[in-house]
C-alpha cells in the first residue's frame, strides 16, 4: 500500500514575523509517494525534479528526518520507503524544504491510520527544517502543513495559531533565477537588535494579524514593514529596492522577501492589480539582468 501527498509552497516571516508568520501558496508544491515495507528503516528510493542535488541518505534528506521523527514519537519498527517529486524549486524562498518535509508527514500519517492531527505533525516537520538549514523554524512547515496564514506564537513548547484570511487577498510571487541558501542568509542577520526596532517591529506584526482578523486591506498595507531582517538581506537580492519603487502607486499593499529570498512576494487586493505587479515585475527583472518566474495566487 502507497499514499501520495501534496504540500503547498509558503511565503514565511511575511515581512514583520521573522520566524514566526507564514502564510501557503495552494497552487505550487511538492509531492511525496510513502509505502511501507517489511524490512526497518527509511530509505528513499526516487527523487525527481531537483537536478540532482538533493541527497538520498535518510539522516540528511528532509523527508525522512521529518517522518523518522514521526515514528519515534509513535515507537514504531516498521520501515518506509519514500519517493519525492519536487514541483518547488531549491534554495528559492517558497519553503521547499518544507514542502517536501510537509508532503512525507502527510503521506506516512495518512499510511499510518492518522495517528496524529495536521497541527502536532509540525513538531516533526521542525527537525526537518533543523537539518535543511541549522534551524527548527516552523513558519513555513506550518502554513505548509495547516494552510492559510499560520502564527507560531511560541517555539518552545510549540503553539501554533491558525488566523483568517480576508476574501481576495492575492499574492504575486516573483522568482529570480537565483540561488540563496536559507543557512548564508541566516548568517548575515544581525544577532541584537535595538529597544527602538523591537518596538517598531512589534507595532506592524500586531498590526498585520489586527488587518487580517478585521479584514482591513489599509491596516494590513500599513503593518508589511520589516526592521530586523530585510535590511541585511535585501542587499543579497537583487531588483528589490527596484521592484518596491515600481510598485509603489498601483494599489499593491506592499512587498517582501520571501522566506529567506531570493523570491519576492508583493500582496494585492484584488487578482487585477496582482496582474500588474506581473507586468511591473518581469519589466524590473529584464532591468536587472535576471530571468524571473512570477506566479500569481490568491490566498485561502
Ligand atoms: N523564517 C525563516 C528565515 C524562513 O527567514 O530564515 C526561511 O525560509
Amino acid at each position: 500500500k502507497s499514499i501520495r501527498a501534496f504540500a503547498p509552497a509558503t511565503v514565511a516571516n511575511v515581512s514583520c514575523g521573522f520566524d514566526i508568520l507564514g502564510f501557503a501558496i495552494d497552487e505550487l508544491g511538492d509531492q511525496v509517494e510513502v509505502s511501507l515495507r517489511e524490512t526497518p528503516g527509511l530509505e528513499v528510493i526516487h527523487i525527481a525534479g531537483d537536478n540532482g542535488k538533493l541527497p538520498y541518505e535518510s539522516e540528511k534528506n528532509t523527508c525522512t528526518v521529518a517522518i523518522q521523527a514521526m515514528l519515534q514519537a509513535l515507537n514504531y519498527q516498521g520501515g518506509m520507503e519514500i519517493s519525492l517529486y519536487k514541483g518547488l524549486p531549491l534554495g528559492s524562498g517558497m519553503g521547499s524544504s518544507a514542502a517536501s518535509a510537509a508532503a512525507a508527514l502527510v503521506a506516512a500519517n495518512a499510511l499510518l491510520g492518522y495517528p496524529f492531527d495536521k497541527k502536532s505533525l509540525v513538531n516533526f516537520a521542525v527537525e526537518a527544517e533543523r537539518i535543511a538549514c541549522g534551524a527548527a523554524h516552523a513558519d513555513n512547515v506550518a502554513p505548509s502543513l495547516l494552510g492559510g496564514f499560520v502564527l507560531i506564537r511560541d517555539y518552545h513548547p510549540l503553539d501554533v495559531i491558525k488566523l483568517p484570511v480576508p476574501k481576495g487577498l492575492f499574492c504575486t510571487l516573483l522568482h529570480p533565477h537565483l540561488e540563496l541558501n536559507t543557512a548564508d542568509s541566516r548568517s548575515v542577520l544581525r544577532k541584537q537588535i535595538s529597544l527602538k526596532d523591537a518596538t517598531i517591529q512589534s507595532g506592524n506584526i500586531a498590526g498585520l494579524i489586527s488587518g487580517l482578523y478585521q479584514a482591513d486591506f489599509g491596516l494590513i498595507s500599513r503593518s508589511l514593514k520589516d526592521v530586523i531582517a530585510e535590511p541585511t538581506r535585501a542587499l543579497l537580492i537583487p531588483g528589490f529596492y527596484e521592484l518596491r519603487e515600481a510598485i509603489q502607486s498601483i494599489g499593491a499593499l506592499g512587498s517582501g522577501i520571501s522566506g529567506s529570498g531570493p523570491t519576492i512576494f508583493v500582496l494585492s487586493p484584488s487578482r487585477k492589480i496582482a496582474g500588474e505587479v506581473e507586468k511591473i515585475g518581469r519589466k524590473v527583472y529584464q532591468k536587472v539582468g535576471l530571468e524571473v518566474d512570477i506566479y500569481i495566487s490568491e490566498i485561502n
